[in-house]
């Protein structure tokens, strides 16, 4: 298990209620909860009314019990992930655990789905970003977790994919909360090198000169002011069999966005080494759909620089050359993403495959709209729009479908060129920057997820510690395999 997930083992044992008082560290049932001392009159004074994540601590005890809430509605594996993220918050400070929630929650989600939920929630909330710490902070106590499950699971196979999925999270957390001058586009793609060696995957990168010789006019000019040279990551999965189609996902790859020329201000800039979060969303998910070894081609993209200002960067009215044909006037650096896309979903869409889904920190303006929690959905097919719409109501993660309207498109008309890059009001910039990358996927299924937002939260809850969330990799996963 990588270091960043701060426990150790996870054991599971089958529930035994034959002989209840044979062995003494063996496992509680729910039944005798009651002799533990979690009465309802215990449960009233501690304040516990059972709400989702809500915890109390029972101490009078030989060992300390731990009641978690799982509310009043139907449950799900977004409930059993955050409240065995409760109980891992509840216990941290613990030697030992041992939980009967994957037992409890498995007769209304099944037993493997359950201990899923409940291992993926426990890894995910003991996440931590220390890998710059001078002094190692002290590791939580808690290392051995004893989790309960009903007869017949085969839970080797069911901790592989939990540890696959939280892994995947983690790594994209990781790149997320790295900052930009420790991870230039170059080390980016030395990290998905590492995800191929370890999973697989086929992998393929294109530096500065092969960019340049592949007509990728907008990575190249976005890169233009940097002294890191940019890349094209791309790493595939190809099925043993038969393919049953193909998926592409392209992800935003900055990994600092100063603006540029067109500099943003302290406030502004002061975050944007997240402005990678797309690409780090589609890397993670690869290392997931390794594991899961679905029998379809899935390629990920990632279109990886830095935006920087100086003496050789891309001037405002400076027109680039699109991989597609297409030339863009680039009256604002700020708005680069979009350049960098523009190659890629050029690169994805000269493959027809069955879908597209990029994922990028695009627009503030998508922040103003939708907050922190929601990506913004765009899309220029229904039935595209409805399944990514339901792998992420499966992966719990918030999306909302916003339109791209033709009546907008005016916006981006250039005096010089084929398009500019920001549109000529003030108003609608995510609508605007998703009518602009429309112009690149030509009539593929596409969809496109504005995630800066959800990138990152503010606030540690449940099974997301503050600073990078690894949004997007669960819904890749989703959509992959509801495929
Ligand atoms: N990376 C930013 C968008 C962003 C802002 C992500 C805040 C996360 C938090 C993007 O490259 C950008 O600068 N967009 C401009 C576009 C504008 C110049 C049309 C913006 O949103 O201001
Ligand atoms: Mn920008
Ligand atoms: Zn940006």
């Amino acid at each position: 298990m990588p270091n960043q997930l701060a426990i150790s083992s996870i054991n599971v044992v089958v529930s035994a209620d034959e002989n209840p008082t044979a062995a003494k560290d063996r496992p509680v049932t729910p039944n005798e909860l009651e002799t533990l001392g979690v009465t309802d009159d215990f449960l009233a004074a501690s304040g516990f009314e059972g709400n989702v994540n809500q915890t109390a601590l029972l101490t009078e005890q030989d060992a300390v019990v731990i009641a978690v809430g799982l509310g009043n509605e139907e449950t799900t594996t977004a409930t059993g992930r955050s409240s065995a993220a409760a109980l891992w918050h509840a216990s941290k400070h613990l030697d030992s655990l041992t939980s009967l929630l994957p037992l409890t929650i498995a007769s209304e989600l099944g037993a493997e789905v359950a201990l899923q939920a409940v291992v993926e929630g426990m890894l995910l909330a003991s996440y931590r970003y220390d890998e710059l710490k001078g002094t190692p902070e002290t590791a939580p106590n808690l290392q051995q977790i004893t989790l309960v499950v009903p007869d017949g699971v085969d839970s080797t196979a069911v901790l592989q994919k939990a540890a696959a999925v939280a892994d995947a999270i983690a790594l994209s957390r990781d790149l997320v909360n790295r900052p930009g001058g420790s991870l230039s586009a170059i080390q980016l793609a030395n990290e998905a090198a590492t995800v191929a060696d370890n999973t697989g995957l086929e992998i393929e990168v294109w530096d500065r000169e092969r960019l340049v010789e592949e007509q990728c006019g907008g990575i190249i000019g976005v890169n233009a002011g940097s002294l890191e040279e940019p890349r094209l990551i791309r790493l595939t999965w190809r099925p043993k069999g038969e393919s049953r189609g193909t998926l592409h996902f392209v992800g935003k790859g900055i990994t600092f966005d100063t603006g540029g020329l067109n500099l943003k201000t302290f406030e502004g800039m002061k975050e944007m080494k997240i402005d990678m979060g797309g690409a780090a969303a589609v890397i993670g998910a690869m290392a997931a759909i390794a594991a899961y070894a679905p029998d379809l081609t899935v390629i990920g993209t990632c279109c990886c620089t830095d935006n920087q200002p100086g003496p050789t960067a891309t001037k405002p009215g400076d027109v680039l050359n699109i991989r597609n044909g297409k030339t863009v006037e680039v009256l604002n650096t700020d708005a680069e993403g979009r350049l960098v896309l523009a190659d890629g979903l050029s690169l994805a869409a000269e493959d027809q495959p069955d879908l597209i889904v990029d994922l990028a920190t695009l627009t503030g303006a998508c922040l103003v709209a939708l907050g922190q929690r929601y990506a913004g959905l765009m899309g220029n097919n229904d039935d595209a729009i409805t399944k990514v719409q339901t792998a992420a109501n499966k992966a719990n993660e918030r999306v909302w479908h916003l339109p791209l309207p033709n009546e907008y498109r005016k916006q981006l008309d250039s005096e010089i060129a084929d398009l500019q890059n920001i549109g000529s009001g003030r108003f609608g910039g995510t609508l605007v920057a998703g009518l602009f990358l429309q112009e690149f996927v030509d009539e593929t299924p596409w969809v496109h997820l504005d995630i800066a937002g959800p990138v990152t939260t503010d606030e540690t809850e449940a099974e997301f510690p503050k600073g990078a969330t690894g949004f997007g990799v669960r819904t890749l996963i989703e959509i992959v395999n509801n495929w």
